[in-house]
């Protein structure tokens, strides 16, 4: 069977390691990811010339095509590939609509009763913006209604000082059309510890995943800017230190009932479903979905595959998932990103990677935004590669990718503190508090 992916970063690196021994693995991507490079044939273009994506995949003559990133799936890749006769693990341009539209979403939410849903309001003045902040009188997250590759979402109390702050962001928001839109979701704020759980879909049923806990801050301590996201970890049994079964239970239950949702609004879903959640003390509420693996959540989920991807993916296109199994091991994950990143990542600086001794550490690569070059691998200023290693307990994964780290060389820093005990600690201890344990 000959499989493309499509997508440049670890997500895909990840996404093309489960598929490339039981397929043929095709790859555009927009730079030489060394990972995808050496196990696909692959060409190098941008994935959003949705056009010469359908091109080179009818060239190749390839069965069906794995869309990475949420950019493409907006754009309507799935829908044209699809009617050129390639089937997709992605959901159509419509479907995609949970991802992005956050409007969208939260309607879906309101009109079809979907459990976990939060009080919002959308708005396209800033006028009637102001006036739902100040009626609300609670701190509120201000989300841009389109795609802002994660950086569009502020949060009072976090990123927005106050109510003033709040209603300053809204008026960036329309007067720029940041996010593609003039318009704004403005949610009410949760309080918690968030969590993700990923599904495969093919339109009706869901096969989920282990649950994952990734880190948006730059720095250690929850501390900084944040980012694509610096490392994850996950539990053998598949919750978290955190989440016991009722809650991750209930969490699949919301995405189920979202799938249903769409289906029924005429936009039948297939592909990857990524819910964030915030666990609160009443339970799991839905934060965000996006319409695709999480980078990094996908590295802590799909090494410990045991069922066959290739046969996932078939069965997600036509229609027929029934299960997934996953060997029963802790994941701990940490992206090594160049000095400066996420404002100014160093681009051009080389990496020096011993992948045999992060191998003999029992540690996985996965290679994200470089570019192989002359025999170089290059930053390109975004998050570098991700170390992946796996255990019995999140402890001993956590310090095996530790150990793993000083591997690689280059102008790089890490949160050497994900999936720390003391970290865990503090997760387990703040969740305590909000339930008033
Ligand atoms: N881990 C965040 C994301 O994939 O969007």
């Amino acid at each position: 069977m000959k499989i493309l992916v499509v997508g440049t970063g670890a997500r895909e690196h990840a996404i093309c390691q489960a598929l490339h021994e039981e397929a043929d693995l095709y790859s555009i991507m927009s730079n030489q990811n060394p990972g995808i490079a050496r196990i696909s044939q692959f060409k190098i273009g941008s994935e959003m010339d949705i056009e010469g994506v359908k091109k080179q995949a009818i060239n190749w003559g390839v069965d069906l095509a794995v869309i990475g990133p949420e950019a493409p799936l907006e754009h309507g890749i799935v829908d044209t590939l699809q009617e050129a006769g390639i089937p997709c693990v992605g959901p159509t341009r419509q479907a995609a609509r949970i991802e992005t539209d956050k409007a969208f979403m939260r309607s879906l939410f309101a009109e079809h009763k979907i459990s976990g849903s939060l009080a919002y309001g959308v708005f396209d003045t800033a006028e009637d913006a102001g006036e739902f902040i100040d009626d609300f009188g609670e701190d509120v997250v201000i989300k841009p209604v389109g795609l802002t590759g994660g950086k569009g979402v502020k949060i009072v109390g976090e990123h927005l000082k106050d109510a003033e702050d709040a209603k300053n962001y809204v008026k960036e928001i329309i007067d720029n059309k940041i996010g593609g839109h003039a318009s704004v979701v403005i949610e009410e704020r949760l309080v918690g510890e968030e969590f993700t759980v990923q599904a495969l879909v093919d339109g009706d049923n869901l096969v989920t995943m282990p649950a994952v806990q990734d880190h948006p801050h730059a720095y250690e301590g929850d501390q900084g800017p944040i980012t694509g996201g610096m490392g994850s970890y996950s539990q053998k049994d598949g919750l978290l230190p955190f989440l016991d079964k009722k809650s991750y239970d209930a969490s699949v239950k919301v995405m189920e009932e979202t799938i249903k949702a769409v289906k029924k609004e005429g936009y039948p879903y297939k592909g990857v479903l990524y819910g964030q959640f915030m666990l609160c003390r009443d339970g799991p509420r839905l934060v965000e979905y996006n319409a695709r693996f999480g980078d990094p959540e996908a590295m802590n989920v799909l090494p410990l595959l045991e069922t066959s991807m290739v046969e996932l993916c078939q069965d997600v296109v036509e229609g027929n998932l029934k299960q997934a199994q996953f060997k029963p091991q802790a994941t701990v994950c940490k992206y090594l990103v160049p000095n400066g990143y996420p404002e100014s990542g160093k681009a051009g600086q080389p990496i020096k990677v011993d992948e045999e001794k992060i191998q003999a550490e029992g540690g996985m690569v996965f290679y994200a935004a470089v570019n192989q070059k002359d025999g170089d691998i290059l930053t390109t200023g975004s998050r570098a590669l991700a170390l992946v290693t796996t255990a019995d307990t999140i402890q001993d994964a956590e310090k095996r990718c530790e150990k793993a780290t000083n591997y690689v060389q280059g102008d790089l820093y890490h949160r050497s503190d994900v999936g720390t005990e003391k970290l865990i600690a503090k997760r387990i201890q703040h969740m305590k508090e909000i339930k008033g344990e």
